[in-house]
């Protein structure tokens, strides 16, 4: 989907898109609610042993969090306290092509970088890919005995185990256009990668900069305290009226946006007027949310971690705008994030 062309993905997000409206996230949110209880369960057994790594546990937990959403996969990263091979070798191969993506950047494609590859490595990639695939289809082979039973009257509607990404995609396509078995394989992979490790890194961001800044902690505390009594009420329709969790959220992606920087859009032939100014067709535009967040031309004393300067369309005093007309976190137009609530 990230790197169809827009023909191909108008038509991927009209059929993927409903997947992740809000009808549908309400479904997988006791998917939520079972691995944040074992996230904390696993901490309040491992606190007795020493400090631990909040990143890695972010990560395990969104790892599982996702391979269950995405496909009904359990990748039991917070049981084993290990990655998934299968995230890993994802989080592993992100940064391998943010380092050679600078190449491109010299003219040098990565085709003439192939070569580079050592057998290892192909090995390994085959490997994900095919330990990817059988899951897929191993999802898919269920979708469909799950649907001749259905048919032949030996399942209850209710019976049915639909609440995966992959599921609600199947459900919206019914009787109509159609993914291919290769564009949901392909999706559920982009998935796996795009949920699990941006959403980790946001939590570990908040985390760390909470902890750096106590008078911000204690009020979010007041916040989670007056809203909620018990940890069953806390769900995602509650979660979204809650205005200084939501600030301290984009404060934490404006200081350590996910996303550094947009993928590059090409300017059309002829140009386009950008920010007022004239940029010639052809030419790669970005937009470096990491230089944005922390510049002292668009916000006051950019360094402060200060989730008040998103709540009540306060407007930065050195550049005059609002931190959400300077910054977009999940990028906008078609393309922006599907995961976005
Ligand atoms: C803090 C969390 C997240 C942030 C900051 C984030 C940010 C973004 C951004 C900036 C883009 C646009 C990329 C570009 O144009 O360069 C994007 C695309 C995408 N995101 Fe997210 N994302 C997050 C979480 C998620 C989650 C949880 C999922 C899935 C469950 C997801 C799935 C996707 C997909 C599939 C795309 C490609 C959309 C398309 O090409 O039409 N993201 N995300």
């Amino acid at each position: 989907m990230i790197t169809a062309p827009d023909a191909e993905h108008t038509r991927l997000r009209r059929l993927a898109g409903p997947a992740f409206l809000n009808s549908g996230i309400a479904e997988v949110e006791p998917v939520l609610q079972h691995y944040v209880d074992l996230l904390c369960t696993q901490l309040t057994n491992t606190s007795t042993e020493g400090s631990q790594n909040m990143v890695e546990w972010f990560l395990w937990a969104l790892n599982d969090v996702i391979g269950q959403l995405a496909l009904d996969q359990e990748f039991q990263c917070l049981e084993k306290r290990r990655m998934h091979p299968w995230p890993s070798f994802l989080l592993g191969a992100l940064k391998q092509m943010a380092a050679l993506n600078q190449f491109r950047r010299f003219g040098i494609s990565l085709r003439l970088l192939a070569p580079l590859m050592t057998k290892a490595m192909i090995a390994e990639r085959e490997n994900w890919f095919n330990q990817a695939t059988t899951a897929v289809n191993q999802r898919l082979k269920r979708e469909q005995d799950e649907s001749q039973k259905l048919e032949a009257g030996n399942l209850a509607g209710d019976q049915k185990k639909q609440r995966d990404i992959v599921g609600l995609m199947l459900r919206e396509m019914k009787g109509g256009e159609r993914l291919t078995e290769a564009e949901v394989t392909a999706n559920s992979i982009l998935i796996v990668g795009g949920g699990a490790e941006t959403t980790s890194t946001c939590l570990s961001a908040t985390l760390y900069h909470l902890c750096k800044t106590p008078r911000v902690m204690q009020k979010l505390r007041e916040e989670l305290r007056q809203t909620f009594g018990r940890s069953e009420d806390i769900t995602i329709k509650a979660c979204a009226n809650m205005p200084y969790l939501k600030a301290t959220i984009d404060e934490s992606l404006r200081i350590f946006p996910v996303a550094s920087y947009i993928t590059p859009r090409v300017t059309p032939t002829g140009g386009h007027t950008i920010a007022g100014e004239i940029v010639p067709g052809g030419t790669y535009v970005s937009m470096g949310q990491w230089y944005m967040g922390r510049s002292e031309r668009f916000f006051d004393d950019p360094q402060a971690f200060r989730p008040e300067r998103w709540l009540d369309s306060s407007k930065e005093e050195v550049s005059g705008m609002s931190p959400d007309e300077i910054l977009r976190s999940f990028s906008l137009g078609p393309r922006n994030c599907i995961g976005k609530l």
